[in-house]
């Protein structure tokens, strides 16, 4: 009982607004210094112009169709089928999970984590941080980072703001512990509109390379339109990777906001 009301509140807590993004657009995405295999990396800056990442492999992302599909708000009843479904793909994800439901379903935080998805802090009970003190920013993002590593064994790097809603005091917040803020480049209103067919369209239509794309798992309607997705995506040539391989080889700066990886191919 304590869980479905737990479970319910966040629901409650979650159907109060949607997610409404802020679009501005962050600074220059600087390029890591690459640590390296000295071998490979005597000049590591022509070989990142070929596209070469940290470890000498050529990175797939910096030239190919990556996308990052995530899924915010769970773990909750629909993530088990959800993983099913990008295991028969062999796709990758990221999940922002929120803290109360990483308590309430640590078992599904496992096996996310298991399965190779990337898992990343949401905060603890989707709170609009920005209408939060310094010391309610803190503790949404410690007790959530403390709750994952705890259960999954997985430290987060990364943070999504409930809503994108953000703001200097929850950037400062984010830094102080070394998190970017990733938002989305495509949102298909999948929170909104409960219809997987439409879902899957906007999502196919919507995406380019280097993308990164909202979706919640708390929802069926979402989970029945991943095989949509990922069949369409993959017949257009992408690969489906977590927010970090996306990253991959670029200095993500704790605190500044991300929606997608700059790409130079066509879509
Ligand atoms: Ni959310």
């Amino acid at each position: 009982m304590k869980r479905l009301m737990a479970a319910l509140a966040v629901l409650v807590a979650l159907a109060a607004c949607g997610e409404a993004p802020e679009r501005q657009r962050t600074s220059a995405e600087a390029e890591t210094p690459v640590l390296v295999q000295p071998m490979v990396y005597r000049q590591p800056d022509p070989d990142r112009r070929r596209g070469l990442g940290p470890d000498g492999l050529p990175d797939m992302c910096a030239q190919g169709k990556c996308v990052a599909l995530t899924f915010d708000d769970g773990p909750m009843d629909h993530t088990e089928r959800l993983l099913e479904i990008l295991a028969r793909y062999n796709a990758r994800a990221t999940f922002f999970v929120v803290g109360q439901m990483v308590e309430e379903f640590p078992q599904l935080v496992q096996k996310e984590v298991a399965a190779g998805h990337e898992i990343a802090n949401h905060s603890w009970n989707h709170s609009d941080l920005a209408g939060l003190s310094e010391e309610g920013v803190t503790a949404q993002i410690k007790q959530t980072q403390e709750a994952i590593l705890r259960h999954s064994g997985y430290r987060s790097v990364l943070l999504r703001p409930p809503y994108g809603s953000s703001n200097a005091r929850v950037a400062k917040v984010a830094a102080s512990f070394g998190l970017p803020e990733i938002i989305w480049a495509v949102d298909p209103l999948d929170w909104r509109d409960r219809n997987s067919s439409l879902i899957a369209r906007r999502v196919l239509s919507e995406t380019g390379p280097g993308d990164v794309v909202l979706l919640h798992d708390i929802h069926a309607s979402t989970v029945d339109a991943v095989p949509k997705i990922l069949e369409g995506l993959s017949a257009k040539g992408y690969r489906f990777v977590t927010v970090s391989r996306l990253f991959r080889g670029m200095a993500l700066q704790p605190g500044h906001q991300y929606r997608e990886r700059t790409m130079t191919v066509a879509r």
